[in-house]
C-alpha cells in the first residue's frame, strides 16, 4: 500500500496566517499541522509517501519533512500548480503509484483512532469512512438505509438527507488514477472526490466504515482552534513522529 499526503490549495479561509507559509505548516499544538496525517500513514506501516503540494511553499516541505529517513521513510514530492480539486491528486501521482492499493490523507485532517486494521485488511475496490457531524453540509456526505446500505454520496449538499460526513482519509485500489481520469469537473471546477466513491458505489465495491474517535478538518479557525485541544488533550502520547 502507498501513501498519498495531499496538502496543496491555497488556504483561503485561513487568511492572513496562510500568506507566508501553507496551511498543512501551521502549528497545531507542538507539531505542524502535517505531522498528524502523517503520523496516521506511518502508524498504519505506509512508508512510501507522495506529499502533493502548491508551488508557493514547496521549499518550506523540503525543509521540514526532506527525504523521509528521519521518518523512517521514502518521501515524494509533487507539485500541485492548481487546486483543481482532490481527485486530481491520483492522476498526479500515477507514475508513483504504478497501479498499486493507495490510502490518501489530507494534510488538514487530524484523527484520533487507528486505522492500522482498515488500511492493512483491504484488498480492493474503495474504503472510506463516516463520522457524524452537527454541521455535515460543510463535508462529503453519505446516507445510509435501515440495513446499513449505502443509498448515496453528495459533495456538500444544501439540505443533508443525513449527518454522516466523509472524513479526508480513502483507500482506493489499483484502479483510483483511471478513475480519476473519468471524473468530469464540478459547478465548481473541481475534480470531486465523491465522484470517484460512487464510482465505486455503483459497482458494489464501496466499503463505507464508521469510526469512534475524535475527527478534526483543521481547515477553519474554529476548527483549527478544536485540532489544537485536540492534540493536546488526546494525541501526545498515540503519536510516533
Ligand atoms: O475534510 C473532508 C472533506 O474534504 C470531504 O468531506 C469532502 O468530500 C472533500 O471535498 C473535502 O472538502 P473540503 O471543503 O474540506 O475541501 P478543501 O477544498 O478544503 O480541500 C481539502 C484539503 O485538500 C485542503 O487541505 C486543501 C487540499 N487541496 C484541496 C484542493 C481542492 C489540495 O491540496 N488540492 C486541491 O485541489
Amino acid at each position: 500500500m502507498k501513501g498519498i499526503i495531499l496538502s496543496g490549495g491555497s488556504g483561503t479561509r485561513l487568511r492572513p496566517l496562510t500568506k507566508m507559509t501553507s496551511k498543512q505548516l501551521l502549528p497545531v499544538y507542538n507539531r505542524p499541522m502535517i505531522y498528524y496525517p502523517l503520523n496516521t500513514l506511518l502508524k498504519a506501516g505506509i512508508t512510501d509517501i507522495l506529499i502533493i503540494i502548491a508551488p508557493e511553499h514547496a521549499g518550506n516541505y523540503l525543509n521540514l519533512l526532506g527525504s523521509g529517513k528521519e521518518f523512517g521513510a521514502r518521501f515524494t514530492y509533487e507539485i500541485q500548480d492548481e487546486p483543481r480539486g482532490l481527485a486530481e491528486a491520483f492522476i498526479i501521482g500515477e507514475s508513483f503509484l504504478d497501479g498499486e492499493n493507495v490510502a490518501m490523507i489530507l494534510g488538514d485532517n487530524i484523527f484520533e483512532d487507528d486505522f492500522t486494521e482498515d488500511i492493512t485488511s483491504f484488498r480492493s475496490g474503495g474504503r472510506i469512512f463516516a463520522k457524524q457531524v452537527p454541521d455535515p453540509e460543510r463535508f462529503g456526505v453519505v446516507t445510509f438505509d435501515s440495513d446499513g446500505r449505502v443509498t448515496s454520496i453528495e459533495e456538500k449538499p444544501t439540505e443533508p438527507q443525513s449527518n454522516y460526513a466523509i472524513p479526508g482519509l480513502y483507500i482506493f485500489d489499483g484502479r483510483a488514477a483511471e478513475v480519476a481520469k473519468s471524473v468530469t469537473p464540478s459547478a465548481r471546477g473541481e475534480l470531486e472526490i465523491t465522484e470517484m466513491h460512487n464510482y465505486y458505489l455503483q459497482r458494489g465495491e464501496l466499503d463505507v466504515k464508521t469510526f469512534e474517535g475524535a475527527w478534526v478538518d483543521a481547515g477553519t479557525f474554529d476548527s483549527l482552534l478544536s485540532a489544537q485541544q485536540l492534540a493536546k488533550e488526546k494525541l501526545q502520547d498515540k503519536l510516533i513522529v
